[in-house]
C-alpha cells in the first residue's frame, strides 16, 4: 500500500495525518464510512494554502468567484479564461486536498464536444484534478463523454445558480412530491453518466438526505441539512467577508472583514500620523 492509500481515515480531525493527497475515491471511502467530508470555495494562493492547512478536504475553485473576486452580481459573465486564471493559485497552494474547477456557463452547455474542450483546458492549463458542471439529466451526455475522456466530473443539481434566471431567481429546489422526484432522477442520471459525486444545493434536508441514501457515490450539500456526505461553503459567507445579506444555510465562523477593516485603518492613520515605518522598518 503507497503512502498515499494509508487507511484508515479516522476522522475529520486527523483526517491531514491519514491521507496525504485527497482523492476522488476517498471521498467514495468516506461515504462509505460514514465519516463527513469538508469542500470550500478558494480562488487564490493564499486561502488554498490555509484551508488545506487546516486540513479541508476538497477546494472548489467556484464560478462563485464571479460574485466574490469579480463582482459582476451572477456567475453567468464568469469566462474559462478566468476560472483557469484562479484556478491555478489554488492548485499551486493546495498540497493535500483535492481541487476542483468549475466550468463556466456557456462553456459546456452546447454539447458534449464542447464541455470536453473546455474542461481540458482547465485540467491542463490550470492542473485542477476535477471539473464541476452544473445540471441533471440533460448533462448527462456531457458527464459522460468527460469521464470517458479521463476527466473526473462532480455534477451540482438542485438549485444551479448559472440558471438562476431560468429557476426564477435564488429559490429552494426539491419542495413537494414531483420537485422531489426530478431531484432524484437528476442524482442518479449524474451518477448513471459517471460522476464521481455531487453537490445539491439548496434542496430540502429530507430530500438531501433520500439522494444521499440511494446514490452510492457521495453528496456534498450547501442549504441541504446535515445528512448529505460532504458540506461546501463559500468561503467568504463562512468567515464573515461577504457584503449584505448571506442565505439562511450559512454559519459564520470567523469575521475576516473586521480583522482586515482594523487593520487597514491602523496602517491608514499610521501613514497620516508618520509613526510607520518606524526607524526598525527603515534602511
Ligand atoms: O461556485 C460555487 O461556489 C459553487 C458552490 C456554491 C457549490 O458552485
Amino acid at each position: 500500500m503507497s503512502t498515499e492509500e494509508s487507511a484508515p481515515y479516522g476522522g475529520a480531525t486527523d483526517a491531514k495525518a491519514a491521507v496525504k493527497k485527497v482523492r476522488t475515491h476517498h471521498l467514495r471511502e468516506w461515504k462509505q464510512q460514514g465519516r463527513p467530508f469538508t469542500m470550500l470555495t478558494s480562488y487564490d494562493l493564499m486561502t488554498a494554502r490555509i484551508f488545506d492547512e487546516a486540513g479541508i478536504d476538497t477546494l472548489l475553485v467556484g464560478d462563485s468567484g464571479g460574485n466574490t473576486v469579480l463582482g459582476y452580481g451572477t456567475t453567468l459573465p464568469v469566462t474559462l479564461d478566468e476560472m483557469i486564471m484562479m484556478a491555478r493559485g489554488v492548485v499551486r497552494g493546495a498540497s493535500r486536498a483535492l481541487v476542483i474547477g468549475d466550468l463556466p456557463f456557456g462553456t459546456y452547455q452546447a454539447s458534449p464536444e464542447q464541455a470536453y474542450l473546455s474542461a481540458v483546458r482547465l485540467m491542463k492549463e490550470a492542473q485542477v484534478a476535477a471539473v464541476k458542471l452544473e445540471g441533471g439529466v440533460e448533462m448527462a451526455p456531457q458527464i459522460q463523454k468527460l469521464t470517458q475522456g479521463g476527466i473526473p466530473v462532480c455534477a451540482h443539481i438542485g438549485f444551479t445558480p448559472q440558471s438562476e434566471h431560468t429557476l426564477g431567481g435564488y429559490r429552494v429546489q426539491g419542495r413537494g412530491d414531483s420537485a422531489a422526484e426530478r431531484v432524484l432522477r437528476d442524482a442518479h442520471a449524474v451518477q448513471d453518466a459517471g460522476a464521481f459525486a455531487v453537490v445539491l444545493e439548496m434542496v430540502p434536508g429530507d430530500v438531501a438526505a433520500q439522494v444521499t441514501k440511494e446514490l452510492e457515490i457521495p453528496t456534498i450539500g450547501i442549504g441541504g441539512g446535515n445528512q448529505t456526505d460532504g458540506q461546501v461553503l463559500v468561503w467568504q459567507d463562512a468567515f464573515g467577508l461577504s457584503t449584505g445579506r448571506t442565505p439562511r444555510f450559512v454559519k459564520q465562523y470567523a469575521n475576516v472583514h473586521d480583522v482586515l477593516l482594523e487593520g487597514a485603518r491602523a496602517y491608514a492613520s499610521e501613514v497620516a500620523d508618520r509613526s510607520f515605518p518606524g526607524p526598525e522598518h527603515t534602511f
